[in-house]
């Protein structure tokens, strides 16, 4: 019997997991509410370049072109490779485009039956006789009014993390948006901008930008760009990062030192054994003297100190929790002429003239804030169940990581799997090993353990969550633990877990898509 699969998104994690899916016999069905593909590739802001070096952020099956010869490329190179990777493997006849999907639901055993399975799905099995998810998707063009529905066996949702939801912050009463003279926007709606109309859009005024990750140090560049030292742009932050210049400190590659076996040697893994363990311990003092090798680097080469940013937390914690932003060139150096100013507060209220920020009694006065606050991906993962008891349990208690086994299976969430909420050094290479990983699932090549070795397991990395990445154990990092967790995947489905030739490539080498290039 032909079992159907629904896949929701098109980004990069979707058109892997179509790709995957067909190389296993199923024949599944894409929505994608935009018009294209991509995902948040489709449009960003204009100076947005790859910010992982391009050797780890490719289809391990499908090389970069020759043509395209620089490290980090640009929005539309990635773009475009994207959409080479679609064409040749011929994916887009199996995507419905400009469809949303409204939400979806679980139709088969009743909520106290499934409380009381102790397998997956009751079978242990990604199909079931019994239950199926009726999807409700609405055509966002809206040449047919009726809403739609689908009834499939399985739903890989692949809805992206950092898309579509934006994350703004709690204001006082009455100091929020609403009190401003002007406008507030979120990074998201400059992005959609096209260049121009975001140029024309900031030129002349005085911004502030909101936040100190990636969205919020490009965008505050272009502002400076536009604006110079004339109308300076202000960054408010909360907390500094160890934003990198390059991935070289003190000219030594960083993923010799945080992206091969022998890193993950210094630190606690979950589920490792007593030996492992030990050698974690007593090889801290590494672990100690590598981060600080590196923030060294990071400090010189930005002269932090001397703005006041060097960050509280280790490097390692940073690097744990994927935070890993690339500086943009000269940012410091537009800090310096003062097109750029600097300015930490924890807090953040908006009146009517400007912005308000901790220790200061007037407003700074300002013609745009720009939220550079992120994604609320798990408000968008939460909508799109129907069941309040799925809404309730899919992104965990607000204490813990994001509740997934292998970071793909719910445990308690039968006949679907999530790809792309958890972070790692690239996200396309870590998408790539979970759709493999759920098409062996899927084509019955292994089994899951029970609900609870499951969620014992899920505990586990929850832990090691907690200990490596601070207060950003919500973000699912498995960055700096990439290898031991592509491990566990390649155990399950039978392959070779160590890839390389010997024993010195196998302790020191980096990791990367490529590695698992080829098969078992
Ligand atoms: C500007 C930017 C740059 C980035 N750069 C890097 C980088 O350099 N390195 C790195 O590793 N990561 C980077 N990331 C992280 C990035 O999110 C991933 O690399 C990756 O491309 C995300 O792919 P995705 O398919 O999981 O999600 P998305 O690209 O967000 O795709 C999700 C898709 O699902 C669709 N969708 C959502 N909801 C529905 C629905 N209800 N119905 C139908 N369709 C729906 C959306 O329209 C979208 O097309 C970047 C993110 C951003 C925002
Ligand atoms: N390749 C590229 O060039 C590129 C470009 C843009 C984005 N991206 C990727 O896209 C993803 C999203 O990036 P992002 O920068 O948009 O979001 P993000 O990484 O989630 O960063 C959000 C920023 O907003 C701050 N913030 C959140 N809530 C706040 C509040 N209430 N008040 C004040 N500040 C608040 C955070 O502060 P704290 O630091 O204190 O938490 C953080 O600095 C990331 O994976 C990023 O790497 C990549």
């Amino acid at each position: 019997m032909e079992r159907k699969v629904a896949i929701v998104g098109a980004g990069t994690s979707g058109l892997l997991a179509c790709k995957y899916a067909l190389s296993r016999g199923f024949k599944p069905i894409v929505f994608e509410s935009r018009g294209g593909i991509g995902g948040v590739w489709i449009k960003t802001v204009e100076t947005t370049k790859l910010q992982t070096p391009k050797p780890v952020y490719q289809f391990s099956d499908f090389p970069w072109p020759a043509s395209v010869t620089e490290d980090f490329p640009n929005q539309h190179q990635v773009f475009d490779y994207i959409e080479s990777y679609a064409r040749h493997f011929d994916l887009l006849k199996h995507i419905k485009f400009n469809t949303k999907v409204l939400g979806i639901e679980y139709e088969g055993p009743s909520e106290e039956e499934m409380q009381c399975w102790s397998l997956w799905g009751g079978n242990g099995e990604p199909f079931s006789s019994n239950g199926k998810w009726r999807i409700q998707v609405q055509d966002t063009q809206l040449t047919s009014t009726d809403d739609q529905v689908y009834h499939v066996d399985f739903v890989i949702l692949c809805i992206g993390r950092f898309s579509d939801v934006p994350n703004i912050p709690e204001f006082p009463q009455n100091k929020g948006p609403q009190a401003f003279h002007a406008k507030v926007i979120h990074s998201m709606d400059y992005s959609a901008m096209d260049y121009k109309s975001a140029a024309e859009f900031v030129k002349g005024k005085q911004v502030t930008v909101v936040g100190f990750q990636k969205s919020a140090l490009d965008i505050a560049m272009e502002c400076s760009n536009a604006n110079g030292v004339e109308k300076p742009c202000t960054v408010i932050y909360k907390t500094e990062h160890w934003n990198v210049p390059d991935y070289l400190p003190w000219g030594f590659p960083l993923a010799f030192l945080y992206l091969n076996r022998f890193s993950e040697l210094l630190v606690h893994k979950p589920g490792e054994g007593i030996l492992l363990s030990l050698l974690a311990t007593m090889l801290s003092p590494l672990r100690w003297a590598i981060s600080k090798f590196v923030e060294s680097h990071i400090k010189k080469k930005l002269r932090l100190a001397k703005y006041g940013m060097v960050p509280k937390h280790s490097f390692l914690q940073e690097i744990s929790s994927c935070l890993i932003s690339t500086m943009p060139e000269k940012f410091y150096d537009r800090v310096e002429e003062g097109s750029i100013v600097l300015k930490k507060s924890a807090n953040l209220s908006i009146c009517q003239d400007g912005v308000l920020v901790d220790g200061e009694v007037n407003p700074r006065k300002t013609d745009l804030v720009i939220l550079a606050t992120g994604f609320r991906g798990d408000k968008k993962l939460k909508d799109i169940f129907l069941s309040s008891i799925f809404k309730d349990i899919v992104f965990g208690s607000p204490n813990a990581a994001m509740p997934l086994y292998r970071e793909c299976i719910h445990p308690r969430i039968p006949q679907l799997a999530i790809i792309g909420f958890s972070e790692s050094v690239s996200n396309l290479y870590t998408s790539e090993m979970r759709c493999r990983w759920l098409s062996e699932l899927l084509d019955g090549t292994f089994k899951l353990p029970s609900i609870k070795e499951m969620e014992k397991d899920v505990r586990k990395w929850d832990n090691y969550m907690k200990e490596y990445s601070g207060q950003y154990y919500r973000r699912s990092c498995i960055g700096a633990l990439h290898i031991w967790y592509n491990d566990q995947l390649c155990k399950d489905m039978g392959w070779k877990p160590k890839r390389k030739k010997s024993f010195f490539a196998e302790l020191f080498e980096p990791y990367g898509p490529m590695d698992y290039a080829v098969l078992n």
